[in-house]
């Protein structure tokens, strides 16, 4: 499972030649300007939640890519009032192809498209290929329903929020590598606004203080698991 940063929340992951993209929030980050988004490649693209630091590349990319939007109904179905393809689960349900499959988990937060339109409860997905398993938390808090993972999913790696303020910050992102049973987390969700800066140095502290070790990617580099 190659992994790709493309700032904020927004992930690449390739499993097979298949590619998924999440979140994608390109074009309005001034930190992933240089991302082509013309370049990325997608046959899905999973969206967490409504919010338009996490949609507002999902147009461009479904109608460029034709890629399946994988969501919770409401999103699913805003998108295609607009033509666009999509697959909707619920929270609890997996979403099952050849090479992958995507679970829809609970997430602590809210979700409403930009326009005012309802985009339903907020979610995160369990990804798992062959071996690998993958949560991403979406924008949550930590939460006790994220105990739940490890019973029935051993975790490669975890993808969580860290920058406070409209998520989980540092200290409960450990207190919820804790609850998820999974030691090796990847940050997102930080620096991309003022209210979200963070101090990167003392957060990679803070978690191998704890025993845990904070993976920070680059933006537009990857890592495999
Ligand atoms: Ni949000
Ligand atoms: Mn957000």
């Amino acid at each position: 499972m190659k992994i790709t940063f493309y700032g904020h929340a927004c992930f690449g992951i390739e499993i097979n030649g298949t590619n998924i993209i999440v979140d994608p929030f390109i074009t309005g980050n001034p930190l992933a300007k240089d991302i082509d988004i013309n370049s990325i490649k997608a046959d899905y693209i999973l969206v967490t939640h409504a919010h338009q630091d996490h949609v507002l590349d999902v147009e461009v990319l479904a109608e460029k890519t034709g890629a399946t939007i994988v969501s919770n109904y409401e999103i699913v179905m805003y998108y295609g009032a607009k033509e666009l393809k999509g697959h909707p689960v619920n929270h609890g349900g997996t979403f099952k192809t050849e090479h992958f499959s995507a679970k829809y988990v609970n997430a602590i937060h809210t979700s409403s498209f930009a326009d005012g339109s309802y985009g339903g409860q907020p979610g995160g997905f369990v990804i798992t290929a062959g071996d690998k398993s993958l949560y991403i938390a979406g924008d949550t808090a930590v939460t006790m329903d994220m105990k739940l993972i490890p019973m029935t999913t051993k975790l490669t790696a975890s993808i969580f929020p860290i920058g406070d303020n409209f998520t989980m910050g540092i200290t409960d992102a450990i207190i919820a590598s804790d609850l998820v049973e999974c030691n090796s987390v990847i940050g997102c969700h930080f620096n991309t606004f003022p209210p979200i800066e963070i101090d990167v140095d003392n957060a990679k502290q803070q978690f191998s203080n704890a025993g845990k070790e904070l993976n920070i990617i680059e933006i537009g580099a990857s890592i495999t698991i």
